[in-house]
């Protein structure tokens, strides 16, 4: 699937803040999936729509719409599609560049991916027809004057000197980000690929810049604030990356999508009521119902976002606190990102015992069964005003140590831990001596036989 295509919400607030009816022609830079000019064409049919990306996904769909066939072969792991259908005529390649990119989410080793990218092969026939004809569609709902497969910075040098044009971007919130996404269609396909330089986000704030400096309206979306620039729209959902618009025009608009919650009853955790023996229960929950946890026990100031998979954790029924934990951003194989830990109370460092389950082998297996796959690491990211956190303080390691871009916190601390062979209850029992009451009891203890030797 294709990551990063522009909310429908985000485009509204495009709508609202541009007057397209003023521009005559525009440039739209990192088109992705053409989802900015199927809108474009159905609410503007005056406006001359100029595509741009860098990438094949992009680029067949672009070259389709302007009827300018180019060369596309199959080679290495693809090379299958030549030899099953060496007069493929270019609308089946580009249908057939599509299915290699569904396919490149299964080019692991593990069983799972292996039996869906054989999946592909064996029905590829099939498959490609349908594909086809979603392509068609998409084409046919969309009418661009022009598509340049390039740098989007050359594409907005082009605006700059074209009358009556303004520019809209959407460029990666990542650097490199989408390298890694079409990585297996470019180890295995061979086009004429453009030359350009890989976008760094951090340059973002000086081509905005120079869009300004030049008068020609534009419409940039980042994820990023920046000191000089207040950003004219705000779209923020829990779950993705707040989406910020900057713009030379002076309408503005802020939207954001409320999470819903679904509350339920629950005892809370009483220390006290712990003992060494107590039980711990792992318990899947439903995202409404972690978000009525997060709303009740988290900070309001912090944006709370939703993962992919989602656990209370009971102690002897008391409930504790929640875990919620997602793939990494890159998909990466064996890792799985912990997007929050929390526990309910701050009392006797039941926060280090939250954190702590997240890596035992109770929780990790019940994801990796649905995901058919083996997770070795979990990875997390503590932001705070300390150098270290004092929550994953000796159980997770620090990776990397970066200043923060908040004004609040002074550090992003990444961390990571590997995952454990112990149970869920296991792990407690660790927690109970070293972190828990239990460690209290074994120092008076220690303390005690010191004193009376
Ligand atoms: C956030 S997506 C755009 C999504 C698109 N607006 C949509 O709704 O589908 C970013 C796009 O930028 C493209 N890209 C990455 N680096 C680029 C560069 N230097 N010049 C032009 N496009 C680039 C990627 O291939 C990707 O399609």
């Amino acid at each position: 699937m294709f990551q990063g295509v522009m909310p429908l919400k985000c485009i509204n607030q495009i709508l609202r803040v541009i007057d397209f009816q003023k521009w005559e022609k525009c440039f739209v830079c990192c088109s992705g999936t053409f989802r900015l000019e199927r809108l474009l064409t159905m609410t503007f049919p005056h406006l001359e729509i100029h595509s741009n990306d860098v990438s094949l996904f992009s680029t067949t769909i672009g070259r389709s719409a302007t009827r300018e066939p180019f060369e596309i072969r199959f080679v290495n792991r693809l090379s299958f599609i030549e030899e099953q259908f060496p007069e493929m005529a270019f609308a089946d390649r580009v249908a057939a560049v599509h299915l290699a990119f569904q396919m490149s989410r299964f080019v692991g080793n593990n069983l799972y991916a292996q039996k869906h990218f054989q999946y592909f092969i064996d029905n590829f026939e099939k498959l490609l027809p349908l594909q086809s004809e979603k392509i068609t569609g998409t084409i046919q709902d969309m009418r661009i004057s022009s598509y340049f497969a390039g740098d989007w910075r050359d594409h907005v040098q082009n605006t700059m000197q074209t009358e009556g044009a303004g520019i809209i971007g959407f460029p990666p919130f990542f650097k490199a980000g989408y390298e890694r996404q079409f990585k297996f269609i470019d180890e295995n396909i061979s086009w004429e690929s453009p030359r350009y330089e890989v976008y760094d986000p951090k340059d973002l704030e000086s081509i905005i810049d120079w869009i300004d400096a030049s008068g020609t309206p534009f419409f940039i979306i980042s994820d990023q604030l920046f000191d000089d620039h207040p950003p004219s729209t705000e779209f923020t959902k829990a779950g993705r990356a707040p989406h910020y618009g900057y713009t030379n025009t002076k309408r503005s608009s802020l939207v954001c999508v409320p999470t819903r919650s679904k509350p339920f009853k629950y005892i809370p955790v009483k220390v006290e009521k712990l003992h060494e023996e107590s039980t711990v229960k792992i318990v899947p929950f439903e995202p409404d119902e972690m978000n009525f946890l997060k709303d009740c026990n988290l900070s309001n100031k912090i944006k709370h976002v939703g993962g992919m998979w989602n656990f209370a954790v009971f102690v002897d029924d008391m409930l504790v606190g929640g875990l919620i934990l997602s793939l990494d951003k890159f998909n990466s194989q064996g890792k799985l990102y912990l997007l929050s830990d929390f526990s309910i109370s701050r009392a006797a460092k039941l926060s280090k015992m939250v954190a702590m389950l997240s890596t035992s082998k109770t929780v990790v297996r019940q994801i990796d069964i649905r995901r058919l796959t083996k997770t070795k690491t979990i990875m997390t990211t503590a932001f705070s005003n300390h150098p270290v956190s004092m929550k994953y303080r000796g159980i997770f390691n620090l990776t990397v140590r970066k200043e923060s871009q908040s004004a609040e916190t002074r550090y992003a601390l990444n961390y990571e831990s590997d995952v454990s062979d112990l149970t869920a209850q296991e792990i407690y029992n660790k927690w109970w001596y070293r972190y828990g009451p239990g460690s209290e009891r074994k120092g008076r203890k220690i303390k005690n036989r010191n004193s009376t030797g």
